[in-house]
């Protein structure tokens, strides 16, 4: 694609990495060891990869600057991959439906049936207006410029002064249909008529996600954040750990960010990867200064739980256990539902899915979060981050209504919006790297403009170039 795709960079085409599988770097504890002192059964997206990462490639920063890697986008991944649209709680009623916009293109997800769903080109068979233009409701789709109308499966309906459109033959005037399938209450589509199966796509994610069944929860926030930086370059901050130390250091009295755990799976359908961080254990750089009680008060004060009798925590298996019941709990409370078998580490850590190209379910109920990433119109240095909080459903009463979309724009700081909590200056933290990083892929030196990652920490950013360089073509 272009010359600096061909350079070699150097470190690129090294063998496999040397470390230890599972572990960050000589010398620290392991995601492993820690759970392992939970003595409880493990998901096997908790158990450490055995087999050894495969070699880098180069990522060289014009994919994250040159439109014409948009447009290579639109061809090789958004008209051809299987994509998170909405959530099936975003369009609860019949008739409900809202547009998707990925790129320049747009799609409008309707919900057909009570279990049914179509997703359709968002643009008008008559002059083209778009259809849909966020969100809406009815009987029909109506357009509307002229008020031309498609019924809910799509066929024509009706088109004013049918007359005067003697060669207009409904038949062929329905709306354009793309593949839609669903998975763990995610509604995915897929434009390329000629696509394998979602389930192809999925690979291990539903086995992964059996004891946390994504459909059984609903939307109880959601924001959508605009940030002046590369789509890309956004999700790749949520796929390592390795940033805690400098940008998130108010987080390490509990949250041992360096011994995170990674792995991938690619059967070459399915790209999958994610990141396991231990939680209520002080981060590699202050466990010293730490003890377990301090580790406890820290995370108590920050999410509102109460303290532990005193003499009751005498090391940092206690201290998770501690948190794991006090959170199983509070879902008891809330929902009605049992999680008082779920594992610790289910209940407390932070386990984070990548599926490629751009979502992130998190597993249990650590951070219950959903991250979606999505270029900002064509313009590379633009992109949406959409996070959603997705809480167990009441396991006896109605289920609270989706949370309607906070939208955050780019110079906007997320701290500022109450309803978010905590998670907003956690998000605020990475975001001011992101767009600090954008300008200084710009400014780099020519001969220098290649990423350098770590071969175990970044290996699920190298993951993703791996899938994204071969589709490509690169
Ligand atoms: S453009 Fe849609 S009815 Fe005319
Ligand atoms: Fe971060």
């Amino acid at each position: 694609m272009s010359k600096t795709e061909s350079l070699d960079i150097g470190i690129y085409g090294l063998p496999a990495p040397k470390v230890a599988v599972g572990q960050s770097s000589r010398g620290r504890m392991t995601y492993a060891q820690i759970v392992a002192k939970d003595n409880e059964p493990l998901n096997p997206i908790l158990q450490p990869q055995t087999e050894p990462f495969p070699p880098q490639v180069p990522i060289t920063f014009d994919r994250y600057l040159d439109k014409r890697f948009v447009d290579l986008e639109v061809e090789h991944i958004w008209n051809k991959h299987w994509q998170i649209a909405c959530r099936e709680e975003d369009i609860p009623n019949i008739g409900d439906r809202v547009s998707y916009d990925i790129v320049d293109q747009s799609y409008v997800i309707v919900r057909s049936g009570p279990e049914e769903f179509k997703a359709f080109y968002n643009t008008c068979r008559h002059r083209g207006r778009r259809l849909c233009d966020s969100k809406g409701s009815g009987t029909h789709i109506r357009c509307p410029f002229h008020a031309w109308t498609w019924n809910l499966d799509g066929s024509l309906e009706w088109v004013p002064s049918e007359e005067d459109f003697p060669h207009v033959k409904k038949r062929a005037y329905g709306l354009e249909q793309v593949q839609v399938d669903r998975w763990g209450g995610n509604v995915f589509i897929n434009p390329d008529p000629k696509a394998k199966p979602l389930s192809e796509a999925l690979g291990i994610l539903p086995d992964v996600f059996a004891d946390c069944p994504l459909d059984e929860r609903y939307t109880a926030q959601r924001l959508r954040k605009k940030i002046r930086c590369n789509w890309k370059l956004a999700q790749e901050a949520f796929m390592e750990a390795y940033h805690t130390l400098e940008t998130h250091w108010d987080h390490m009295p509990f949250f041992g960010t360096s011994y995170g755990q990674y792995g991938e799976y690619d059967d070459g359908e399915s790209h999958l990867n994610w990141l396991t961080t231990a939680s209520m254990v002080p981060d590699h750089w202050v466990f010293d200064k730490i003890s377990p009680d301090d580790s406890i008060n820290h995370f108590c004060t920050a999410f509102g739980f109460p303290f532990p009798e005193k003499g009751t925590i005498h090391n940092f298996t206690d201290a998770r256990k501690y948190i794991a019941k006090c959170r199983a709990e509070m879902i008891r409370l809330s929902t009605g539902r049992d999680f008082s078998d779920k594992t610790t580490a289910y209940l407390i850590d932070y386990i984070k899915a990548f599926m490629f190209p751009n979502h992130h379910p998190w597993w249990g109920e650590g951070l219950p979060w959903w991250y979606r990433f999505t270029p900002y119109e064509d313009d590379p240095g633009l992109c949406i981050m959409e996070v959603r909080i997705l809480l167990p459903t009441p396991l006896n009463g109605p289920t609270p209504p989706s949370a309607a979309p906070l939208d955050i724009d780019f110079d906007e700081r997320c701290a500022d919006f109450p309803a978010l909590g905590t998670a907003g200056k956690l998000v605020d933290q990475d975001i001011s790297n992101l767009v600090a990083i954008q300008k200084g892929l710009k400014s780099a030196a020519k001969k220098n403009r290649y990423m350098t990652l770590a071969q175990y920490q970044e290996s699920n950013i190298q993951h993703f170039h791996r899938v994204y360089n071969k589709l490509l073509g690169l």
